[in-house]
Order: C-alpha cells, then structure tokens, then sequence
C-alpha cells in the first residue's frame, strides 16, 4: 500500500505554509482510492473504483462501451477532478495539486488517442518536434532526440512525410513517438488500435509492450478482445463505473 506522508512545509520567500504530499516507501505509481466521478447529468462514471499500479506495469482495462473507461484516463491526466475520493500518480495528489504544477505534472505522462490527433500541415520530425518545443528543450537536443525516437518506433525513413501521406499505422506510431520523446513515467493510451487492421493493431500493441520492457509503465485501454487474450498481462475489467475483475496475465471477460 501506498504511504501519503503529510508533511507541512514553510516556504521560505513567502512565509506562509504550504502541505505537501509525499509519496514514499512504495513502488506505486498509480493509486486510485474509492474514487467516483459524476458529470452534470446521467449515473456516476466512475463509482468508487479502487486501483493500484507499480511501477513498470502494463495493463490492459477493457470494459464495454460507457463503462468508464476514458473518465478513468482523463483522471490521471487531470483532466478531470473526482466528485470524491483520491488519486496519486508518481506522487502527485491530483485532487491537492495546484494549478501551475499541472504542465510540470503533465511531463511525465505520454498520451496516446484512437484518433492519433497529429497536426497535419506538420511533418513527422515536426510533429514530434513540437512536444519538445513546448517543454523548452534545445533545439540541438531535439536533433538528437527525434530521429532516435523515430528509428525506435520504426519510422527512421519518414520523418519528412505529412501525415495524410502515412497509413494509420504509421500515423499511430508518430502519435506515439511523440508520447515518449520526453521519456514520460507512465504512457496511457486510450484505444490505440481503435482506428486500426489487426496487423497494424498488432505491431502497436508490440511496441507498446517493448516500451513498456524498457521500464515506462503503460495503461491500455481495448476494445481488442483478441489481442487482450493473446499478450497475458493484467486485465482490469470495468462495468457500468466500477471493477469488476482485476487478473494478473488475464483475458477478455464477455459482458453479456
Ligand atoms: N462529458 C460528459 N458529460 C456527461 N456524461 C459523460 C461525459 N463523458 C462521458 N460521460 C458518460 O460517462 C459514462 C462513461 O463514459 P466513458 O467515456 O468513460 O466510457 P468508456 O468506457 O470510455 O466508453 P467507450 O468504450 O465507448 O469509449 C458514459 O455513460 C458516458 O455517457
Ligand atoms: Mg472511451
């Protein structure tokens, strides 16, 4: 279990107290307790979901449509507050957290979408570029960073090309060659393959797992019940706001 030591702080060039949360003692990375989360209208999203992740996991949550799944992930990303409940990912408590910290936060998390979400008038170098743009990292690293990162997803070949000229595998593996050039903690991906064939939902999921083999923890969200059962890894199934089966090396619960 996780320990949250409340420590109280004095911040020296402003005088006044400050709490800070700090995680210590665990290799959880992700921590999810009782949380449930409402919007405006219908039943609760989220509805008092425990969830806890170490470090250099991968793990798959499936579930059918409406479950919760995405709510989940906009959690972590904080994205989203909980109506109750708490959540600490790589320490952070990210119903305490204060606003200026978010960008900080967010730079050590990768993201990956369904629908790629690449800018299209941009090319692949740029597209990836761009993530380091926006953290200020030089642009003599940048010339570094990218075409390793680009030969890591395999696509050393194409970085001049725009996106409308690449398949949706190839746009899928810019999308996540961009998640990781800031080498996040944790890589959530919300249906990577949902726009894919199963050869190229195949060759993603593959190289999520080799990311994931190289020490980042990775959250997938699938709809892919062949894939799910084939890799053996930890199935987080949810319904209707709530986990209904947590397996390590697990498979694809049916729904109905
Ligand atoms: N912005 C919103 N406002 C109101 N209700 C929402 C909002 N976003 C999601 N919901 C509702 O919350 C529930 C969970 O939605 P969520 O998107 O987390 O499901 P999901 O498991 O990701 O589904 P899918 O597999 O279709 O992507 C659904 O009933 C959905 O209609
Ligand atoms: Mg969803």
């Amino acid at each position: 279990m996780i320990q949250v030591v409340e420590i109280l702080t004095r911040n020296e060039t402003r005088g006044r107290r400050r709490k800070k949360h700090v995680v210590s003692g665990s290799d959880e990375i992700i921590t999810l307790n009782n949380v449930s989360k409402a919007y405006a209208t219908g039943a609760p999203a989220l509805n008092g979901v425990d969830l806890h992740i170490n470090k250099g996991e991968f793990v798959f949550i499936v579930g059918d449509s409406g479950s919760g799944k995405s709510t989940m992930i906009k959690l972590l990303l904080r994205e989203l507050i909980p109506t109750s409940g708490d959540i600490s990912v790589m320490g952070y408590d990210l119903v305490r957290i204060r606003h200026r910290k978010i960008p900080k936060f967010r730079r050590n998390l990768g993201i990956v979408f369904q629908d790629f979400r690449l800018l299209k008038d941009r090319n692949v170098y740029e597209n990836v570029a761009f993530a380091q743009r926006i953290v200020q990292v030089s642009n003599k690293e940048i010339k570094r960073n990218v075409p390793s990162i680009l030969a890591t997803v395999g696509l050393a070949g194409k970085y001049k090309a725009k996106p409308r000229q690449l398949s949706g595998g190839e746009q899928q593996r810019v999308a996540i060659a961009r998640a990781l050039v800031n080498r996040p903690s944790i890589l959530l991906a919300d249906e990577p393959t949902g726009n894919l064939d199963p050869k190229n939902s195949w060759e993603i999921m593959k190289l999520l797992e080799q990311i994931n083999e190289n020490g980042t923890t990775v959250l997938v969200v699938t709809h892919n019940r062949e894939i799910v059962n084939a890799m053996q890894k930890r199935v987080v199934t949810m319904k209707k706001g709530v986990i209904v089966s947590d397996e390590e090396k697990g498979g694809y619960i049916d729904e109905d």
